[in-house]
C-alpha cells in the first residue's frame, strides 16, 4: 500500500558495515524493521549477535527483535573477515556490551514467525552469507507466499574479492546462495561491482564523528574504519564506504540503482571458481546452447550502476535523524 513503510527483515553478520547497514534501516522513515537475524560471516555468530544488539541499542530501536542462527555454513567451514572488520568484527570502537539478549527462538524460527505475522509481504535483506536464509527456505518454505523480495548484498559481475571472481558472502556459503536464488522469489543482486562504488566522503565522515547523537555518531565512526591511504589529507582518510547498506538504500530508494533481469549461477565445483555469480549478459546464445540445448537458470534482477551521490545524500540524511 502507498505511504506505509516497508516490512523488511535484515539477515546480517554484523560487522562494520552490515552496522552501518542497521543504524540505515531503523531510521528510515520508508521502512519497518521488523527483525534481525544473524549468521557466521565476518565474525562468530555470537559476536554477530553481541554487535547486532549493541548497534540497535546505539540506533535507539532496542526492541527489534534479534535471532541467532548459524553457527557455520551448510558445507564449508566458518571463515571469518577479522582482518577487515577488526577483532570484535565490528571495527574495536570498545562500545559497552549490550544490556538485553537475543531473543529465545533461534534465527530460521523468527524469521519464519515475523514473515508470517507481516500484515504486508517482507522484503528479505541479507548482507550476509546466505545460511540462514537457506535453512529457513528449505525448513519453511511456506514463507514464500508472504515474502514481497529478497535484496541481497552479495555476488559480483566482474570481480571478486575472498577469490578473483568470488564475493566473500557467496564464497563463504556458495551451497546456501544458490538456494536462496533458485527459491523462486523475485531477487535483486546488489553485489561488489555497485557495493564498492558508494563511498562516503571525508568531510561528511568527518562530521558525522563530531556528533552527540550517539547513533549518528556511530556511523561516523564506522565510516572511518573502512581501508585508509597511508599520508596524504587526513579527512580524505576518512571517506569510507557504505557497503551493505547501499542494499538497504536500494530498498528504500530503488530508482537509485540500474538492474537488468539475467540469469545467474553460483558456481558450485571445487576449484578457483568456487563461489562465482556467473551473470550471462550475452545478447544471443552461444555455441554451449545451440549445441546442447538452453539450461533453466534462475533469472536475477542484478544492479549493473548506483547513483552514488544519491545514495550518499540519502545515507547522511537518514542517518542524521535522531
Ligand atoms: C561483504 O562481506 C562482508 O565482509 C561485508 O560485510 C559485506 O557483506 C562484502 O563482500
Ligand atoms: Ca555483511
Amino acid at each position: 500500500m502507498a505511504g506505509q513503510p516497508i516490512p523488511v527483515i535484515i539477515d546480517c553478520d554484523t560487522g562494520v558495515d552490515d552496522a552501518l547497514a542497521l543504524l540505515f534501516a531503523v531510521r528510515h522513515p520508508g521502512l519497518d524493521l521488523r527483525a534481525v537475524t544473524c549468521v557466521a560471516g565476518n565474525t562468530d555468530v555470537d559476536g554477530v549477535v553481541r554487535n547486532t544488539l549493541t548497534v540497535l541499542e546505539r540506533a535507539g530501536a532496542p526492541d527489534v527483535p534479534v535471532g541467532r542462527g548459524a553457527e557455520r555454513p551448510l558445507l564449508e567451514p566458518a571463515r571469518s573477515a577479522r582482518h577487515v572488520h577488526g577483532s570484535d568484527g565490528m571495527g574495536d570502537l570498545g562500545l559497552p556490551a549490550p544490556t538485553r539478549a537475543p531473543a529465545d527462538v533461534d534465527a530460521v524460527t523468527l524469521l519464519r514467525r515475523e514473515i508470517l505475522a507481516s500484515p504486508r509481504p517482507v522484503t528479505l535483506i541479507p548482507t550476509a552469507p546466505l545460511t540462514n536464509i537457506a535453512l529457513l527456505l528449505r525448513t519453511h518454505p511456506e514463507v514464500t507466499r508472504n515474502i514481497e523480495r529478497i535484496v541481497f548484498m552479495g555476488g559480483a559481475v566482474t570481480t571478486g574479492n575472498a577469490t578473483p571472481v568470488a564475493e566473500f558472502n557467496v564464497w563463504h556459503d556458495p551451497e546456501a546462495a544458490a538456494i536462496a536464488l533458485t527459491a523462486g522469489v523475485p531477487i535483486t543482486m546488489y553485489g561488489l561491482d555497485v557495493f564498492m562504488r558508494v563511498v562516503v566522503p571525508g568531510p561528511e565522515v568527518h562530521r558525522l564523528r563530531g556528533s552527540t547523537e550517539p547513533g549518528t555518531r556511530l556511523a561516523g565512526d564506522l565510516l572511518a574504519h573502512r581501508p585508509t591511504q597511508q599520508g596524504g589529507d587526513p579527512e580524505a582518510e576518512e571517506a569510507g564506504g557504505l557497503g551493505d547498506a547501499g542494499a538497504v538504500c536500494a530498498v528504500a530508494d530503488p530508482e537509485g540503482i540500474v538492474t537488468r533481469r539475467l540469469p545467474v549461477e553460483v558456481s558450485l565445483a571445487p576449484g578457483p571458481a568456487r563461489g562465482q555469480t556467473i551473470v550471462d549478459r550475452r545478447p544471443r546464445p552461444g555455441e554451449s546452447e545451440i549445441h546442447e540445448g538452453r539450461r533453466e537458470l534462475a533469472l536475477v534482477d542484478v544492479a549493473l550502476d548506483v547513483d552514488v551521490d544519491r545514495y550518499v545524500k540519502l545515507y547522511l540524511e537518514t542517518v542524521g535523524r535522531p
